[in-house]
């Protein structure tokens, strides 16, 4: 079984082409996965642009999927180009630049040996997400392939299994989704048995990063600057004193709230004097200390979890997992706490967006091919159903 994978449902482009292991119980081949990022457009704005991005994708669809064909060996150019149909012109219409694109590549190449294409259906930016679908359709439509829709955050906890030591999944198991649109409890009974036990009442964790990073005029993404300049702090060597809140850590439910750590970090940069601000010692400290703030929080909220439902694993995922920092600690922490509880966490290069993850998820929902007409964006889609 071979997949084609779309993955547009933020500011990165990804191809993938994943082949599931005959002989293994759901282990994959990754034939290529290509990520084409937008950083350096969204950086001015310290965030992602919806509008703008959208754009983006439809730039780089074509030049990703070539790319990824090219990568898995299955790009072909046929002798004599195929003719189009007018469905794929309907289809995209609304992308216009991507339609020109596609009318130069894909009737001039052989469609390539995979069973479906899967694609990203939400949550996301709506917008993005239809290019993404769009595309998916376009293709399933030109090659005559079935479509997978598939859940964003599903993905995000599947990247798991694209780790080369996955042994799978270990049931009940308490899943966390930290993304820059997302910070999710989830409970996992099984395969697709989710329950929904918390989530974020505001900021999502990354989201949280971000907008620290531009209060301390970081460049975005700010996860991983925060995390460049929390390694380089070192206790004792700022006079300046910082605390920051660890917002609902002891309240009883599963729910978290970033949005007053961020608002903590503008007040205690605001009452700093200019000089203070732009000391190296200073940004480094504040960034240490809110990079901590949202990892003490993640970690005991867990593991309470883990404890109350009394589950056999923890399941990370999303971008915030690719932090190093808050991979060694709850390790070090399930490890000391609970040692027969098992955790697993995606490889750093696998928790950020990425389309072998929504491969490697369709795979999971063989049985829910649809034909192009019946998948649309759903932005709020929700894990449990
Ligand atoms: O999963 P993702 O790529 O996209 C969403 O689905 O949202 O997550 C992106 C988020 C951003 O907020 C980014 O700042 C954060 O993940 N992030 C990190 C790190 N790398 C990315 N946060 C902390 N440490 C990192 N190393
Ligand atoms: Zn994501």
């Amino acid at each position: 079984m071979k997949v084609l994978a779309i993955e547009t449902s933020c500011d990165d482009t990804s191809v993938a082409l994943i082949k599931a292991r005959k002989n293994k119980r759901a282990s994959f081949d990754i034939l290529s996965n290509i990520i084409s990022s937008q950083i350096e457009i969204h950086k001015k704005w310290g965030g992602v642009y919806p509008t703008l991005a959208k754009r983006e994708h439809q730039k780089n669809l074509i030049p990703v999927l070539e790319k990824a064909l090219k990568r898995a060996n299955e790009f072909k150019v046929l002798k004599k180009p195929k003719l189009q149909s007018k469905t794929v012109q309907k289809i995209l219409e609304r992308e216009p630049d991507l339609l020109e694109d596609y009318q130069k590549l894909i009737p001039k190449i052989q469609k390539p040996k995979i069973d479906a294409i899967a694609t990203t259906i939400g949550p996301g930016l709506e917008p993005c997400l239809w290019v993404g679908i769009n595309f998916a359709r376009a293709l399933a439509c030109s090659w005559n392939l079935p479509l997978i829709p598939v859940n964003h955050i599903e993905a995000h906890i599947y990247a798991n299994y694209l780790t080369e030591e996955s042994e799978g999944f270990i049931f009940p198991a308490i899943s966390l989704i930290v993304s820059g649109g997302h910070t999710q409890l989830i409970l996992m009974e099984n395969h697709g048995k989710y329950s929904l036990l918390g989530e974020t009442r505001d900021d999502a964790a990354g989201e949280c990063l971000d907008k620290i990073a531009r209060i301390l005029g970081l460049d975005y993404p700010g996860g991983p600057i925060i995390e460049e300049k929390a390694l380089k702090f070192k206790k004792g060597g700022s006079k300046t004193q910082v605390d920051l809140p660890r917002p609902m850590i002891h309240s009883k439910d599963y729910d978290f709230s970033f949005s007053g750590l961020k608002t903590a970090v503008l007040y205690d940069y605001k009452k700093r004097s200019s000089k203070i601000r732009k000391s190296k010692n200073y940004i480094r400290q504040i960034a240490h200390e809110s990079q901590q703030a949202i990892i003490d929080v993640l970690i005991y909220k867990t593991i309470k979890a883990a404890k109350n439902y009394r589950v056999k694993s923890i399941i990370l995922g999303g971008g915030v997992v690719a932090n190093n920092e808050l991979r060694k600690q709850f390790k070090e922490q399930v490890k000391n706490e609970f040692p027969n509880l098992e955790i697993q966490m995606p490889s750093p290069n696998f928790c950020t967006d990425n389309a072998a993850m929504t491969a490697v998820t369709s795979h999971f929902h063989l049985k829910e091919r649809k034909e192009w007409k019946n998948i649309k964006a759903k932005a709020n889609l929700k894990l449990t159903k």
